[in-house]
């Protein structure tokens, strides 16, 4: 692949303005955004302005990208329930697929995706961003080095309380089943996979409810789930869009893993630290160098370890099988929900 390597961006909105576009602009050496596509005309400007596409290379119709511009690969940052087909579209004009999460809205289309890349014969992977930031990479560096022993518990929460307006399904794809939207699909997604990276097990079996109790509109806005990892391993995840978290003292954010010997708990998605060791019953906080900013989410370090394996040819870091994997966790425990009872997922040997 031509280095750097040439990226179209289909959709230009919130998280390509806050977080993919800066990500960009650190590493030159690797990626050059060259065309972008956009229906909405003002986000379509405002990026071309930001980085430098000239107006001939701004499409409003991102299949007219795909045919004309001269890419080698998209990143994929739309509502929901567009990634799958635009991944498919993306996959038949020969390019690498980076998709933001999740791959698709339910698992027959994520595998449709994987069946199309493989016609392709392009990469393909999804943003699993916060297992890049500053305190998941020192995590598992610690876990590595045997900080939690063997582990038997983890624990996610990520609470957030939305307003009224960020909640309304008539201004807001999240809000809307159509688009894909909902806690879990949206926001649990990702402590889903940062416990599998702690726990250092796939999940093998789900117990769950994942229910509407605050909002009026037709997606979930509470995920409880209890999953049972592959070495025997039992964690949590707790989300919400309809409950105060935080940032500070008892009430922030976390994903932690214990284990026989101490235990390892990452602050609000990666921006903190600390490790308990069993033997002096004691948590000490674990410095981060450079201190990670409010802003940060993992996507920075994401795209460089993305776009430098592209441009040499080898794996994406994550690939689509993985996020596969965390789909079909979510799905489950849609499942778990209306049966309630656990659902088992495929061994990761027989994936
Ligand atoms: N990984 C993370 O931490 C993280 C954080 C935020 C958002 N995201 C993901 O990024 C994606 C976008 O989220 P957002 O917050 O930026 O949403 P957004 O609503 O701010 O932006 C979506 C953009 O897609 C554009 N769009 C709509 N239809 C399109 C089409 N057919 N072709 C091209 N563009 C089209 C919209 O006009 C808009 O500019 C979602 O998948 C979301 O889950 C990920």
């Amino acid at each position: 692949m031509q280095r750097p390597v040439r990226l179209g961006l289909i959709g230009c909105g919130g998280i390509v303005r806050l977080n993919h576009a800066p990500g960009y602009r650190a590493i030159p050496e690797l990626v050059r955004v060259t065309a972008l596509a956009d229906p909405a005309g003002d986000n379509l400007r405002r990026m071309g302005e930001l980085l430098a596409v000239p107006p001939d290379l701004r499409y409003a119709d991102y299949r007219e990208m795909l045919e004309r511009a001269e890419l080698d690969a998209v990143t994929i940052a739309t509502p929901h329930h567009m990634h799958a087909e635009q991944a498919i579209d993306a996959a038949a004009a020969g390019v690498a697929v980076v998709s933001e999460k999740p791959m698709a809205t339910s698992v027959e289309q994520a595998q449709e995706v994987l069946a199309a890349v493989r016609r392709g014969g392009a990469p393909y992977t999804v943003v699993h961003n916060f297992l890049f930031t500053p305190g998941m990479e020192r995590a598992r560096a610690l876990l590595a080095d045997g900080a939690a022993g063997t582990p038997f518990f983890g624990r996610a929460k990520s609470l957030f309380n939305k307003t009224d307006d960020q909640a309304d399904p008539n201004t807001v794809w999240r809000a809307s089943r159509a688009a894909g939207g909902g806690a879990i699909n949206d926001t649990a997604y990702h402590e889903i996979y940062l416990l599998e990276s702690l726990v250092g097990s796939p999940v093998r079996y789900v117990e769950a409810r994942v229910a509407t109790q605050h909002f009026a509109f037709d997606v979930d806005d509470l995920a409880l789930l209890l999953l049972e990892h592959e070495g025997g391993a039992l964690s949590t995840v707790a989300t919400s869009w309809c409950v105060p978290g935080g940032d500070a003292g008892e009430s922030a954010n976390l994903a932690e893993v214990h284990g026989s010997t101490g235990g390892v708990r990452v602050m609000r998605r990666g921006r903190g630290l600390w490790r308990y060791a069993r033997s002096a019953r004691q948590w000490q906080e674990v410095a981060l160098e450079p201190r990670p900013t409010q802003a940060e989410s993992g996507h920075g370090r994401y795209f460089a370890a993305t776009f430098d394996a592209l441009a040499r040819g080898a794996p994406p870091p994550i690939s689509g099988e993985s996020a596969l994997h965390n789909l079909r966790i979510v799905a489950a425990a849609r499942r778990a929900t209306a049966e309630r009872r656990a659902v088992e997922l495929p061994a990761a040997a027989d994936r």
